[in-house]
């Protein structure tokens, strides 16, 4: 009878589902596929080809404003063009407001075109045209976000614009390759990482320079990973801060402050884990006053061949750049003053916003990122833009339209630089101050009655360095577009990587209903071994999965593969892979499958820290609780977690380490903390403390 019973337990054990999130792929047809094509066409020899030539390129833009749903877009857009534009051949930045106003009247005449072909023709021109990192961030965009061509894929952006990835010297080893001749080739490069155990004497040895706070470029592998690099980027082109979202018809923009917050932490979180995998310490928050201890090298340039500024040691921002840094500053005491104040004044009609529970969150991370739709737009200013330029901008440059600076002057290239992480700990402090201001959570937040994890087990999680190669051939001139397909310069980056895992959740319920589980990796000792508490880690809890479910009364285990998190999303094909795919689909060689969504997300490499040799131990974290399907619209909208509004409930984002809490208030049985170990393969190669 026992035995029966169990037996029954099991067979509904099994049987426990994890609701869809996302849409189902479609075939693609030969419309969809012609016009992928098209696409991929406008990004090839950008800024290089002076005229790109095809059957459009002869459009004249002047005589069409009626293919526009409003002839005043481009017409403005036209207008504005015969002012002049910021030249092809200077630094392309948001940071100056002309150009920034030029940018988004072009985007006007991509978003508002009638149809794919004016689109297409339109983008055309002006590829011909405007400067090279206007066109690709505006067609970008407009990609995206045109309803007619978010289906498509656009080539990962270190293919556009290899400069501001591959290291320079690298790359002059290919320009080298090209003058004389050679056609292909495969060029290796290290970070700046391998610096550090380079030079015998002055790394790793007795005298070494290490201990003056070199150990950072330790994890100048994760900082200059080329996928963390454009998943950034990317966040930026799909939440842009200037982007209204009434004009647009973007109502998900809305979410961008709490988006930008969660964006934040979550990148904090994966750093953190990443610097105690490596024996160092949290970062350094920034002072404005005080020495920046680690300098960057970029060893990048722009795509004009000018090259990124380097930032020396002991840099103090407050001494090199008064005037930007006192705006920042001004700008960061007006956030303070709203957050201790628990209001936001309303400047146009006096009146004053509650930071509260609700929606506090949301109009702070407007405030501190600066979007369009920020209360008191004249008072509060972008923080997050006015810190950065300060940050970013320490050398005069000869002029407002050709602004160059460090790696932090570029969305594509500020992850590289550990000085970004010292500031988004500053600013994260600041939201959590808010966050402390509506008190920590207690146990009653985090119960969810008659619900207990009563078991977690995961795959032996498995870390490894492998080579990653992308294609660097877009960043040379050529003579004819097509020889962009018969010339081939691959780089090859030593990329993190890990073996996919599986996990199974058990949780034994006492009721039906729907619920939500969400699942972080947290560190367990830090980087001198003391063990941790959950407050002192909270700000290393990193989400690694999010899933909806049907809870059924009795035991339910779910099995959850790492591949099916909506939180992470594979590398991006390359250019000559897409191509490839698209022609073997028009000669029905293969088949091409389209997906509206799936291609935003965290770089999938990148879920776990490195692992040791012999284990380091951290701590995943299971919380499940209850889920009200009727919040979720349905509808796609992009975020951190990539499984849009299903993957909301009415919790913050980052739930339930967004704010503090009572240490005692984790000790409710539907959350479950398992120490998990993950391992390391390729002991000799990656600078790392022995294991
Ligand atoms: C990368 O670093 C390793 C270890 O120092 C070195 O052996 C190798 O030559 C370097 N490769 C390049 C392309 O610099
Ligand atoms: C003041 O203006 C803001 C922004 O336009 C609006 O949200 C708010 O409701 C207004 N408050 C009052 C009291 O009119
Ligand atoms: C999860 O459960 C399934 C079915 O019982 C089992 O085959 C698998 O090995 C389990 N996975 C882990 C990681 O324990």
């Amino acid at each position: 009878m026992l035995a029966l019973a169990s037996l029954l337990t099991i067979a509904v054990a099994v049987s426990a589902s994890v609701l869809p999130v996302r849409p189902e792929r479609r075939l693609a047809d030969a419309d969809f596929l012609k016009r992928q094509k098209q696409v991929l066409d406008l990004f090839v020899g950008v800024g290089h080809s002076q005229h790109f030539k095809n059957e459009y390129a002869d459009w004249d833009f002047a005589a069409n404003f009626g293919s526009f749903t409003d002839e005043k877009y481009p017409k403005q857009f036209w207008e504005a063009y015969q002012r002049g534009f910021i030249s092809r051949h200077a630094i392309y930045s948001l940071a100056c407001h002309k150009t920034r106003h030029e940018t988004i009247k072009l985007f006007d005449v991509f978003y508002f075109a009638k149809d794919f072909d004016t689109f297409y023709k339109a983008a055309i021109w002006a590829k011909n045209h405007v400067h090279p990192g206007m066109f690709t961030y505006a067609a970008t965009l407009a990609l995206y976000q045109r309803h007619d061509t978010q289906a498509f894929y656009v080539p990962p952006v270190y293919e556009i614009f290899p400069t501001l990835f591959v290291p320079a010297e690298t790359l002059h080893h290919v320009y080298d390759d090209k003058l004389t001749g050679i056609k292909e080739g495969h060029y290796n490069y290290n970070d700046t990482g391998y610096e550090y155990v380079a030079h015998n004497q002055k790394y790793g040895s007795v005298w070494s320079t290490d201990n003056r706070g070199h150990s950072e470029y330790r994890i100048s592998y994760f900082r200059e990973d080329v996928g963390l690099n454009s998943f950034f980027g990317d966040w930026f082109i799909k939440n842009p801060a200037w982007m209204c979202p009434e004009k647009y018809n973007k109502p998900y923009l809305h979410r961008r402050g709490e988006n930008f917050y969660y964006t934040l932490k979550q990148i904090f979180a994966r750093y953190n884990l990443e610097r105690l995998a490596n024996g160092l310490p949290y970062p350094d928050v920034l002072e404005w006053t005080k020495p920046v201890r680690v300098g960057y090298n970029p060893r990048i340039n722009y795509a004009n061949g000018q090259s990124f500024f380097i930032r020396p040691d002991n840099f103090v921002p407050f001494d090199n750049n008064v005037a930007d840094v006192s705006y920042a500053q001004q700008q960061e005491r007006r956030v303070w003053d709203a957050v201790d104040a628990g209001l936001i004044f309303e400047l146009s009609n006096k009146s004053t916003i509650p930071l509260d529970d609700h929606n506090g969150i949301e109009l702070l991370g407007r405030l501190i990122f600066g979007t369009n739709d920020r209360p008191s737009g004249k008072y509060y200013r972008s923080l997050y833009y006015a810190g950065l330029d300060a940050l970013a901008y320490v050398v005069s440059t000869g002029s407002d339209r050709s602004l160059a600076g460090g790696a932090l002057s570029t969305h594509l290239t500020a992850l590289r630089d550990p000085l970004w992480y010292s500031y988004a700990a500053r600013l994260l402090i600041l939201f959590q101050h808010h966050k402390r201001t509506l008190g920590r959570y207690t146990k009653d937040d985090f119960y969810y009655n008659g619900v207990k994890v009563e078991n977690v087990e995961v795959d032996k999680l498995l870390t490894y360095f492998d080579h990653f190669d992308y294609e660097a051939t877009n960043a040379l001139p050529m003579e004819h577009t097509e020889d962009y397909t018969t010339y081939k310069y691959f780089v090859r980056q030593f990329r993190l990587n890990h073996k996919p895992y599986r996990f199974n959740v058990t949780v034994k319920s006492e009721v039906a209903g729907d619920a939500l589980e969400r699942v972080f990796l947290g560190p367990k000792y830090d980087s001198d071994d003391h063990l941790l508490t959950i407050d002192q880690a909270s700000n290393a809890y990193f989400e690694v999965d999010r899933f909806p479910v049907k809870l059924t009364a009795g035991v339910n285990v779910w099995e959850r593969s790492s591949t099916e998190s909506p939180i992470f999303v594979r590398d991006h094909e390359g250019f000559r892979s897409l191509y490839s795919s698209v022609n073997n689909a028009l000669n029905q060689k293969e088949q091409f499958y389209v997906s509206e969504v799936g291609k935003c997300g965290f770089p999938e490499r990148l879920q776990l820290p490195m692992g040791w040799k012999g284990g380091r131990t951290y701590v995943l974290g299971v919380v499940v609780t209850p889920y009200d399907p009727t919040h979720s619209s349905g509808k796609y909208t992009e975020d951190i977690a990539c499984g849009g509004s299903r993957l909301y409930d009415n919790r913050p984002v980052g739930f339930p380490f967004d704010k503090p809490a009572y240490s005692d208030a984790f000790h409710v049985p539907n959350i479950y903390f398992k120490d998990v170990n993950i391992y390391h393969k390729d002991a000799a190669d990656v600078n790392r403390p022995s294991a």
